[in-house]
């Protein structure tokens, strides 16, 4: 089987030309290739092709909380958002602290074949923050887990953290920090600021993040280790990062989409939608965080995907489940507040959507260059074409997207996913 992608800018750069992939990698890149027999042709005129994203922070809810999203309705998601690999986040029920689990999440994944689904180990025992799982058993069985992670809880306990982070640089594998101090954000459910005091809302001090970031930073430089800090949020982790980047210590950091561009103004009307974890901060650090992503302090872009149903968001602020959906719309966030405002080039988007998370994560076939002989992990990006979103519409089995009713520009018509076609105008093939 082979596809022929006519008329692309590779990286949106130079002329177009047509990319010819066989035998699930790039066979020819040339002017007018002919395209074999029985070949699938892409017609895509002046669009970008870029290496297929990569998410280091996707919530697919399977197993547990399937009437959210399961791995198949969050693969469709991922391939039509771009995607050729996810890293489906542990805190499922039961959480995934064991290879029974996190084989589960990969086979499933490898079996609806639309993108990779990597399942994110758990660091302690039912995300519970005292008992370290068994990471050597996850790393070594069917999923090779890499990269481990509380997500949705911090590890908190610093003796605990610590163990985990000598532990993991035995191994070889890579924790995620969700960095949230505790103590300091009980009964929190927006950022502590101006807005959140005049709406009556309970305060999430920056300082809980912040405090934490610095704290595994130090962590991480005394045990030799990598740490990669989940969903940064705030201009004061930007400085950490910088100073301990600058000092050497081995650690990475990703944003969301949401974060580059929603701020707290955003809750005046309450809706439950708004409510994420950490919150929308202020205006002024969601320009810190553009800045930082376009510098490379912060290395990559990142979802935090998180479906959750109607009833659980159409609520009370304060009650709402904190979480948005962010797979489909990444690419287009991203468009709005990074590449048309001139922060970001095309060439950029491949290193903070796909390069950078490959490596960070260390998987050898993805983020990788636009080339013959390398894997056909590919997106085709109509950088003209703009589109409302509607919840609704979204593949996943959740609605709850802060983008509602926005027109956002940039379009994916096509993934390949080992050179097979995963998405294609809007519709993954059955
Ligand atoms: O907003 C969030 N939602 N932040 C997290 O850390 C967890 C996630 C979820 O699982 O819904
Ligand atoms: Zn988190």
């Amino acid at each position: 089987m082979s596809v022929l992608i006519r008329g692309v800018r590779c990286y949106g750069e130079g002329a177009p030309v047509d990319v010819l992939v066989q035998d699930g990698q790039i066979a020819e890149i040339g002017a007018a290739l002919a395209a074999p027999a029985g070949c699938d042709v892409i017609d895509a005129p002046g669009q970008v092709l870029l290496p297929g994203f990569v998410d280091l922070h996707t919530h697919l809810r399977e197993p547990g909380r399937e009437y959210t999203e399961d791995i198949e309705t969050g693969s469709v998601a991922a391939a039509l958002g771009g995607y050729t690999a996810v890293f489906a986040m542990a805190n499922t029920t039961p959480v995934a602290d064991s290879p029974v689990v996190t084989d589960h999440v990969w086979a499933r994944g490898q079996q609806i074949g639309l993108v990779d689904v990597h399942p994110v180990g758990a660091v302690t025992v039912g995300l519970g923050g005292t008992q370290l799982t068994e990471m050597g058993m996850m790393a070594a069985g069917a999923a090779g887990v890499r990269m481990f992670s509380d997500d949705g809880v911090c590890v908190a306990d610093p003796l605990v953290m610590r163990r985990a982070l000598e532990y993991a640089t035995g191994l070889g594998v890579l924790i995620a920090q969700h960095a949230e101090e505790p103590r300091l954000t009980v009964g929190s459910v927006a950022h502590e600021g101006p807005n959140a005091a005049r709406l009556g809302l309970s305060g999430w001090p920056r300082v809980a993040e912040e405090s934490i970031v610095a704290r595994d930073a130090l962590l991480a430089r005394d045990a030799g280790a990598r740490l990669h800090i989940c969903h940064a949020s705030t201009a004061g982790t930007v400085e950490l990062l910088k100073w301990a980047k600058a000092q050497g210590i081995s650690v990475t950091a990703e944003v969301t989409p949401h974060h580059l561009m929603l701020d707290d103004s955003r809750l005046a009307d309450y809706d439950g939608r708004n409510r994420v974890n950490p919150p929308l901060r202020e205006a002024s650090d969601a320009a810190a965080l553009r800045q930082a992503l376009a510098d490379g302090v912060i290395d990559c872009v990142a979802t935090d995907h998180a479906p959750h149903a109607d009833h659980e968001k159409t609520c009370e602020f304060a009650a709402a489940r904190p979480g948005m959906l962010g797979l489909q719309t990444a690419l287009s966030v991203v468009v709005t507040t990074m590449v048309e405002p001139g922060l970001l080039t095309w060439r950029d988007v491949a290193r903070v959507m796909s390069e950078r998370p490959a490596e960070i994560v260390g998987l050898p076939d993805q983020g990788r260059p636009l080339e013959v002989g390398e894997p056909a992990n590919l997106t085709v990006v109509d950088a003209q074409a703009s589109w409302v979103v509607t919840g609704e519409q979204l593949a996943s089995r959740s609605a709850n997207t802060p983008y509602e009713a926005m027109t956002l520009p940039a379009t994916v018509t096509a993934t390949l996913l080992r050179g097979r076609v995963t998405a294609r105008d809007g519709k993954c093939p059955a």
